[in-house]
């Protein structure tokens, strides 16, 4: 049995300060469910993020980190510097990361490996766009994306990672991927996994949906055997509607 995860995914939203407020409103409305729950904010929030949320099930994640351990690489972030903080997720390779960051399947690929040696976990995210769907090449590109990513990644470590489905054509949208057409990609990258690992790797990795999800749909689309939990973005600003979600686990 998979732990299911529910994952938000801040963006550039928030303050510090208003950091504090939001993850104090989610603390009281968290009914401390059986589910994992992180939220990532911006690295600017994260101090403020792990002291408010120490002491509750509620863990911190970044949203990007760099891949080289430290020096002249202005404006970036280390995993090291992550984990001083107390931060102990990193999502990688949002689209919104390789489409306005020229982030590719190869600085992915390192960045979840420098995640995993440094013991943050990784969400690392996969997704096709409109075009890809149209065309007929969603297995393709996922299959793509999930391979180059895990190069070099031990089993042992493989297990650890979280994987976020994303349709690009899904995010921000408000058109959300139906339950059936999310898990039939969910169950694919699942057997992405078994065909690079094995069956047991494949069984324990969690696998998450995002693109639209909100506390009107987050139920019918984690009640789907491949969906693990799911990457938040709008309804995870506002207290009540992530905290449905953390529910409907
Ligand atoms: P959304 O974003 O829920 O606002 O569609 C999801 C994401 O980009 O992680």
């Amino acid at each position: 049995m998979r732990k299911k995860i529910i994952v938000g995914n801040w963006k550039m939203n928030k303050t510090p300060s208003e950091t504090i407020g939001l993850i104090n409103e989610i603390k009281e409305k968290n009914p401390a469910p059986d589910c994992d729950v992180v939220v990532c904010t911006p690295f600017v929030c994260l101090s403020n993020a792990v002291e408010t949320a120490k002491g509750t099930n509620i863990k911190v994640g970044a949203q990007n980190l760099y891949f080289e351990d430290k020096g002249a690489y202005t404006g970036e972030v280390s995993a090291d510097m992550l984990k001083d903080l107390g931060v102990e997720y990193v999502i990688i390779g949002h689209s919104e990361r390789r489409q306005y960051f020229n982030e590719t399947d190869i600085t992915v690929n390192k960045k979840v490996i420098k995640a995993l040696e440094k013991d943050l976990l990784p969400i690392l995210c996969v997704g096709e766009t409109l075009t890809d769907r149209e065309q007929g090449v969603t297995d393709d590109v996922i299959r793509r994306q999930t391979k180059i990513a895990f190069l070099n990644v031990s089993k042992e470590d493989a297990k650890k990672v979280i994987i976020a489905y994303e349709p690009v054509w899904a995010i921000g949208t408000g058109k959300t991927a139906t339950p059936e057409q999310a898990n039939e990609v969910c169950a694919m990258i699942r057997d992405c996994i078994e065909t690079l690992y094995d069956k047991d790797t494949a069984d324990a990795l969690r696998i998450q949906y995002g693109g639209s999800m909100n506390a009107g749909n987050a139920k019918e689309l984690l009640s789907k055997p491949d969906i693990d939990g799911g990457l938040i973005g709008g309804a995870a600003l506002k207290s009540d509607d992530f905290t449905t979600i953390i529910k409907s686990c």
